[in-house]
């Protein structure tokens, strides 16, 4: 059975990832989502938030599952037995940011990286981009699944805003 993990920071969960996660569904017989840790990476929701936002997002695929680590990718790879890594691209900046985790996740843990191209309609949406959006008080409607969108608004709401 052909299990991949798709890992990110998912800081939160854009309509991009939500596409290059059926991608990965369409391949692959199970896909992990997995809220793994970015040391360069403050977050803005905590873990379980996230968790909970991304199975809410992806609650109508069927063979996804949403987890989170505070590890390494690859040891969550190995306990759940998952062989391949699933990564988004929308564009060459992106690959060359992948390129070196790619052949680091394979030096550390055997584990193949597969690149899926997202959507060109939805290169642009980052979820940095989409906080600061947000953060601004913009409309992120189309940008991100809508329980996002509301708990973006709760979370930048101006009762909350600094
Ligand atoms: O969405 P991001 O922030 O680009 O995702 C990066 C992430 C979280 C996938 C990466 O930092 C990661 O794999 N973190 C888990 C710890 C780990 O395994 N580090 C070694 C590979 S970089």
């Amino acid at each position: 059975m052909a299990i991949a993990v798709c890992p990110g920071s998912f800081d939160p969960l854009t309509n991009g990832h939500v596409d290059v996660i059926r991608r990965a569904a369409a391949i692959f017989e199970t896909v992990i989502v997995v809220i793994a840790h970015n040391q360069n990476k403050t977050g803005t929701f905590t873990a379980p938030e996230r968790v909970e936002l991304a199975r809410e997002a992806l609650a109508d695929i069927p063979n996804v599952e949403v987890t989170s680590t505070t590890g390494l990718l690859v040891d969550l790879c190995k306990e759940r037995g998952a062989t391949s890594i699933v990564k988004g691209l929308r564009s060459a900046a992106d690959f060359d940011a992948e390129y070196s985790m790619a052949l680091l996740n394979r030096h550390l843990g055997s584990v193949e990286t597969v690149f899926v191209l997202g959507d060109q309609n939805l290169s642009h949406i980052a979820s940095s981009f989409v906080k600061d959006v947000a953060a601004h008080g913009g409309s992120v409607a189309g940008l991100v699944p809508a329980c996002v969108e509301e708990a973006l608004k709760a979370r930048f709401s101006p009762c909350t805003r600094a």
